[in-house]
């Protein structure tokens, strides 16, 4: 069992993929076991509903056997990205309600991915997931890393340790 991170940009020169990354390893510091899928390297169709493509139907599997689901998006026209509302859509109630989601916003600008955010919570809360707060918001990206990997921001680095710490206590590790 371990917490699956989505990256939710579409662009293989994307920057939240580094950010999951960075998250990830937090994560593992505090004994933790990461997996991500990153959507930018992933094939898959636009939603049609029916039939649902192989890869969704992996997807569905792989949060269900995950202990806790983070979604990442970058902020795109001051929202979510197409790709992970895409992801979101489909999945089904069966694999968020009940489960502890951890959400994180990446942009450019200097909101740090704040109105993603607001808008993944929305979705998760419709199908009953359970947020676990504080979500995530990571502002300036090009600039967000120091040289050790962490982040540079002094919001992230002071609620990472508290997410961390509810996120163990979401799943029971602690
Ligand atoms: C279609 C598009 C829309 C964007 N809109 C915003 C925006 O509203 N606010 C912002 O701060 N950055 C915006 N950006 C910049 C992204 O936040 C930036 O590329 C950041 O690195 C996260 O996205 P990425 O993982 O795809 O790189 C936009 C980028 C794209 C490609």
């Amino acid at each position: 069992m371990s917490i699956l991170l989505v990256s939710g940009s579409p662009r293989p020169t994307g920057h939240t993929i580094s950010a999951v990354r960075v998250l990830a390893r937090q994560l593992e510091a505090a004994g933790l076991e990461t997996e991500i899928i990153d959507l930018a390297a992933e094939e898959f169709p636009v939603f049609r509903g029916e039939p649902v493509p192989a890869i969704a139907l992996e997807w569905r599997e792989r949060v269900r056997a995950s202990e806790a689901l983070i979604l990442a998006s970058p902020e795109y026209h001051g929202g979510m990205s197409g790709a992970i509302k895409m992801f979101l859509d489909y999945l089904t109630f069966d694999e968020i309600r009940d489960r502890p989601v951890g959400l994180m916003g990446v942009s450019q600008g200097p909101l740090g991915g704040t109105r993603p955010v607001l808008q993944m919570q929305q979705v998760v809360t419709t199908l009953w997931g359970r947020v676990v707060g504080p979500t995530l918001a990571v502002p300036n990206v090009k600039e967000a890393f120091d040289e050790s990997g962490g982040f540079r921001d002094e919001s992230m680095q002071r609620f990472l340790p508290i997410f961390v710490a509810r996120l163990q206590e979401a799943i029971g590790a602690k």
